[in-house]
């Protein structure tokens, strides 16, 4: 049986440290009991040193939400993917939405793809279209997201990507706005049919998640009939028991 990956996406939240080490260690002390999911935790850079020494020898991951292009140097504000994994985390999340929104290109994600590969961290590659229309314009811009992203990456760098799809329009809405399970599936043989365009069969094996107003309720529809590989959850992630459930829900799936 395949894995599931849940990964939590804090965004910008919570605001202090007491309430992250907090809900951290409700889900580091629950997560591993359900050992057919990969949990990861992606909070924001500032709580990842404090984090990371609550959760030596757990069986959760760490990931980073963003990482730069270049390795040093003076890029003000920046942090380097070499920092992220001197902190212990595995993982980051690039080109999600909200970068996106602020100017992020598909050039300047796959420049930071690269530069986080070489520094040794796993990359969630956040793809999603803001709108769906009747002429399938949509499939073309996920296309050449895809595309422009992955442009120059080895198959066997392919290997170190995760794909998340969040349409955008589906992100941070009640439950029943998310994603029907029939179109997430639809969007996984379209996006899988893309890589295998860009690269040979042998990357069908490429876990693709869904993101966007995930919780516990739409969990097993989401992963069973979207045949996806995990979810990527936002605000569902902020709160333990939710998120937990959710984990176990997806544990659960065959
Ligand atoms: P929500 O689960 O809040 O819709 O957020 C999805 C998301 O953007 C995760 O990266």
């Amino acid at each position: 049986m395949k894995k599931k990956i849940i990964i939590a996406n804090w965004k910008m939240n919570p605001l202090d440290i007491d309430a992250a080490t907090e809900l951290f260690k409700k889900i580091k002390n629950n997560a591993p009991k359900f050992s057919n999911v990969k949990t990861i935790i992606c909070p924001p850079f500032v709580y990842l040193g404090e984090l990371s020494l609550m959760y030596s020898g757990s069986k959760i991951s760490l990931g980073a939400q963003d990482s730069f292009w270049e390795n040093n140097g003076s890029f003000t504000g920046e942090i380097s993917p070499y920092q992220i994994t001197d902190l212990g985390a595995d993982y980051v999340i690039l080109g999600h939405s909200d970068r996106r929104a602020l100017g992020e290109t598909n050039e300047i994600v796959n420049k930071k793809i690269k530069t986080a590969i070489s520094a040794g961290l796993n990359v969630i590659l956040c793809i999603g279209e803001s709108e769906r229309d009747d002429d399938g314009e949509y499939l073309r811009f996920i296309e050449e997201e895809i595309k422009e992203s992955l442009k120059g990456i080895s198959k066997n760098n392919l290997s170190k990507i995760i794909i998340a799809y969040e349409p955008i329009w589906a992100i941070g809405k009640s439950k029943n706005k998310a994603m029907k399970p029939a179109n997430v599936y639809e969007m996984k043989l379209f996006i899988l049919k893309v890589l295998k365009n860009i690269y040979d069969a042998s990357v069908m094996e490429t876990k693709i998640l869904y993101g966007g107003s995930s919780g516990p309720e739409n969990t097993e529809s989401l992963i069973k009939e979207g045949e996806v590989d995990g979810l990527l959850v936002g605000h569902e992630s902020l709160i333990a028991s939710h998120f937990l459930e959710i984990i176990k829900i997806a544990d659960g799936i065959k």
